[in-house]
């Protein structure tokens, strides 16, 4: 998760000089979230089955059983489904439903140590109001020009009406999101640069492209804020493609209602002198929703001496761990000792992992499953010529490294 977040950070922050990382609040007031419609918008669905009390989130009912895609339909017209498409709850089989009813998903909490009376206030339902709320600071201290990028890494919050899948829906999650300011004209342009700038960046965590592909949003399922939206779509074992990062064009929605409500002037001053409050593009992905694509695209299955062996080819940069060090055998002190130096000695410029439970066969396993792309094993020949056993995850070849060039060899592997 935190190589993820990493790699992302690296990309979209560290490499981009127009793009600057923040840290927001997660609660806040709740007229923050007046001001970005959430209040009045961020609702889901839901529908109760008469007869064994299950609950759904009904277009996801209705998707699941009839694969037409019904989000953002109104209550209406989501009631008139159930019955016309003939769904059943998958419970218990039955076709008794209660009236479909709306259901905000903003996490609500209460601030102050009184019993009562506390005030409301809600955990951000999306990193991306922080970026607006704090534009003014960053404009502030930097002076940017359009075009400019505010980024964020952090935990978001939702009262989902169901979870599941793992950890595809969950209450809580982190999101990689960056609100990217631009001059109106420019949308379709920088839209279609984004689209390109995620897709890379998936191809580069490993991903088979035949495994993603970009899905618009129709207009009924479009976000309050939004003028058009597109999300990739991964392929998972579960339902087919579904949702995994988006990119919406938010207009100057959320700007111009956070300047109303809150009386703060936050549009930027021009090079002519004039004053604009900009559009934004907004490129979003969940970070659980990646390692679960990651985790499941990186799954392979080989046969070895009979027996399956299921390894994770994940990216080494995305790994775990990079190398795994292990004596072969862990009751003889010398090669116990010998094994811990050559730990050392990689600990500084890799992530690694020590192992000394079991034969070096199920050590091998272990890293297999956890994606480790080297195991470095120090054996009796160690002892005499300082050389190691460094195998493969992949291929399970296996080679003799001198120990003093196992930092320029690992180096060359591994893109750090
Ligand atoms: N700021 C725009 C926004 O929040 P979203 O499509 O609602 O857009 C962005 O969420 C991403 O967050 C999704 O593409 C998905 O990867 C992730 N996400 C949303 N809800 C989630 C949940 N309940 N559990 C895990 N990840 C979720």
């Amino acid at each position: 998760l935190r190589n993820i977040k990493d790699c992302w950070w690296k990309k979209f922050v560290h490499q981009r000089p127009e793009i600057y990382g923040i840290d927001g609040a997660i609660i806040s007031n709740p007229k923050v979230w007046e001001a970005s419609g959430h209040v009045a918008n961020f609702a889901d669905s839901m529908i109760d089955c008469c007869s064994c009390k299950a609950r759904y989130r009904v277009d996801h009912l209705i998707e699941e059983q009839t694969g037409e895609k019904v989000e953002g339909a109104s209550l209406d017209e989501l009631e008139k489904a159930i019955a016309a498409k003939n769904i059943i709850c998958p419970a218990c089989g039955k076709k008794n439903f209660t009236a479909a009813r709306k259901f905000n998903t903003l996490f609500r909490s209460e601030l102050g140590s009184l019993e009562e009376g506390g005030t409301t206030v809600y955990l951000r339902g999306e990193t991306a109001q922080n970026m607006f709320v704090d534009f003014r600071s960053v404009i502030n201290s930097f002076s940017p020009k359009l075009p400019f990028g505010l980024a964020q890494i952090g935990k978001a919050f939702r009262n989902e009406v169901t979870l599941g899948n793992f950890i595809f829906r969950t209450f809580e999650f982190e999101q990689m999101e960056i609100e990217y300011f631009i001059h109106e004209r420019d949308w379709e342009a920088v839209f279609e640069q984004w689209k390109t700038d995620m897709w890379e960046w998936l191809i580069s965590l490993g991903i088979n492209s035949d495994h993603l592909r970009w899905r618009r949003h129709s207009e009924q399922e479009l976000s309050h804020y939004s003028k058009r939206t597109e999300d990739i779509e991964y392929d998972f074992p579960f339902g087919g493609f579904n949702e995994l990062c988006g990119l919406a064009y938010r207009t100057n929605f959320d700007l111009a209602n956070h300047s109303k409500f809150s009386g703060q002037d936050l549009s930027l001053s021009l090079d002519d002198g004039s004053k604009y409050l900009p559009h934004v593009v907004e490129p979003t992905f969940g970070v659980s929703r990646t390692l679960l694509m990651l985790l499941l695209d990186s799954y392979r299955e080989d046969e070895v001496n009979g027996e399956i062996r299921s390894y994770l080819k994940l990216n080494p940069n995305l790994a775990p761990y990079q190398v795994a060090v292990f004596p072969l055998s862990s009751n003889k002190p010398k090669l116990v000792e010998k094994a811990q130096s050559v730990f050392k000695l990689l600990l500084g410029s890799f992530s690694v992992v020590w192992d000394g439970h079991g034969n070096v066969g199920k050590r091998y396993r272990r890293q297999d499953e956890i994606g480790t792309p080297f195991c470095v094993t120090v054996d009796y020949q160690t002892l005499e010529d300082s050389t190691v056993t460094v195998r493969d995850r992949d291929t399970m070849a296996q080679e003799r490294v001198p120990v003093d060039a196992l930092i320029p060899h690992f180096s060359s592997k591994l893109a750090l």
